[in-house]
């Protein structure tokens, strides 16, 4: 179990474990003792945060909690907790450390076990521990941190300065590793086929002879959601994808080959551009198109599935992460900054009960059990797209020319970053058709049409996002392409802003 102490790497930290098949689930901080009992874990870890144990409305815990007999591992702001709690001295450091470290360890012990007596380490604090005090004995330090590890003298509570959850941390794993497996005894077995084993079997409990409707929206969190369900109750599956005219060049098409000729679901395809385009016409402002489309899509979806009788179960695709952001899980941790977009979805006078089979998921996971299920790749990988599509990336009014042109730049982009092998290592990359005209010179006339800006973004979590560094052969190719290919454009420009302050969408 993961205490959240509002770190940026909590999610980060419980995939981690997960990586050595240890089931982890991310909760508060505060959560009361007796609901830790009640659940059993094995471990805790106590995340970083942002505070100082100093201030005085820092996030804290019980002292109570080190006595449980379960193990505990600080990280960071966490270890400065439990050292403060237990007898430790924790003082604000003379500058703020970030960055790679040089860690070398003091004392042999199972947590660090396996690692050299010299390693790379990823730090980024501002206290840090002076004083262990007589309790706890120091496993590593590092020039300017001299209590870089820590494991108490008598109870299972270990303490690290450093983030072993992040890459820059090259042998993290093998500490955390250590940590589930060898000090909490965790069995490392955890499977994504046992979580679909049993997930069939609970959801063919659950349903029993019912019929169950699912969205498809043309993404992959949906796409493993139909699948799962068709393992589970086969044809009792009715899906529904609502062509809103604002997806992606051949988008529809390989959903419709898929659930219908793969998985031979009941597939209801609304084709429902007109009526979108319609209530789009002369709108500008970003959020008014994101309502208008949510509204629109319900309205859509609720008629469709008023056709599918029998119907007594909704399932949705949420995942792990929509989940703990949107505060739905019941002991989660109340995040600091809320992926919004994500969570909520179809009303509840839909009048269906919920099946939500990938909330305990990351997206990660999810990729692994679409692979598992059979999906094809190009669907499992590919990037994230935002419910208002291609809606938020005609930036001005939406038309059915301007979302063609936009269409055929966007599938150039994605089509030559695949062909140049870097489609998997970004996270997303698209073209934004531009609101404004530029004048330019195509053989011998002027031109004066349109501009397409590339965006194309590294991330995590999707909260903060770099660009990618794309090498200029492929920018000049996409470039190119673009202007000779598609017809009323004649200037592509490459979004070089990170995430804050800009975000990865343009509206
Ligand atoms: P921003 O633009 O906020 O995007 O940096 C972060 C992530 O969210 C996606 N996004 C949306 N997804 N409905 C969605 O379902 C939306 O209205 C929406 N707006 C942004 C965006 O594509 C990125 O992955």
């Amino acid at each position: 179990m993961v205490l959240d102490f509002g770190s940026q790497y909590a999610q980060l930290i419980a995939r981690r474990v997960r990586e050595q098949h240890v089931y982890c689930e991310i909760v508060r901080y505060d959560l009361p003792l007796d609901r830790i009992r009640e659940r059993k874990p094995r471990g805790l870890i106590l995340s970083g945060g942002p505070a100082s144990v100093h201030e005085s409305g820092a996030p804290r815990c019980v002292p109570e909690l080190f006595q449980l007999g379960i193990p505990v591992l600080g990280i960071c702001y966490g270890m400065q907790l439990a050292c403060q709690s237990l007898g430790g001295q924790v003082q604000q450091a003379e500058a703020r450390e970030y960055g790679h470290a040089s860690c070398q360890t003091l004392r042999p012990d199972q947590l660090l076990q396996g690692l050299p007596n010299g390693f790379d380490v990823w730090m980024s604090h501002g206290d840090q521990v002076t004083e262990a005090g007589t309790q706890f004995l120091p496993l590593a330090r590092t020039d300017t941190c001299p209590i870089a590890a820590v494991r108490h003298a008598t109870l299972p509570v270990y303490g690290l300065q450093f983030h072993p959850e992040v890459t820059h941390t090259p042998l993290g794993s093998t500490i955390l590793r250590n940590f589930v497996l060898d000090i909490c005894g965790c069995t490392g077995s955890w499977r994504l086929g046992d979580f679909v084993t049993a997930t069939v079997a609970g959801l063919r409990e659950r349903i029993g002879s019912k019929r169950v409707i699912c969205g498809l929206s043309g993404g992959v969190d949906s796409a493993v959601t139909a699948a799962l369900l068709h393992e589970a109750i086969g044809d009792q599956l009715s899906c529904i994808l609502v062509n809103n005219g604002l997806l992606r060049k051949g988008e529809q098409e390989s959903i419709t080959a898929e659930f219908s000729r793969h998985f031979c679901t009941d597939l209801h395809v609304v084709e429902a551009e007109s009526r979108f385009l319609e209530v789009l016409a002369g709108v500008e402002d970003p959020q008014e198109k994101r309502r208008r489309i949510g509204h629109m899509f319900i309205e859509c979806f609720q008629q469709e599935a008023q056709t599918i009788t029998d119907a007594a179960y909704l399932a949705q695709g949420t995942l792990y992460p929509d989940v703990i952001e949107s505060g739905a899980a019941p002991d989660g941790p109340a995040a600091t900054i809320k992926l919004h977009h994500n969570v909520g979805g179809l009303p509840e006078q839909l009048g269906f009960e919920l099946i939500e089979p990938l909330r305990d998921l990351f997206k990660d996971e999810v990729r692994r059990l679409g692979e598992e299920l059979g999906l094809p790749p190009d669907l499992i990988w590919r990037h994230p797209f935002p419910g208002p599509g291609l809606a938020v990336r005609c930036l001005g009014e939406v038309t059915h020319e301007r979302l063609e042109i936009l269409r055929e730049a966007d599938a150039i982009v994605v089509q030559e970053i695949k062909g140049a092998g870097l489609y998997r290592q970004t996270s997303q990359a698209f073209a934004v058709l531009l609101p404004v005209r530029s004048v330019g010179v195509m053989g011998d006339s002027r031109t004066y049409d349109n501009a397409v800006a590339v965006r194309c973004v590294n991330t995590d979590d999707f909260m903060t996002a770099d660009w990618s560094r794309l090498p200029y052969d492929l920018l000049a190719r996409i470039s190119t392409r673009i202007i000779n290919e598609v017809q009323g454009v004649n200037r592509v420009t490459y979004d070089i802003s990170s995430k804050p302050p800009s975000t990865i969408e343009w509206e």
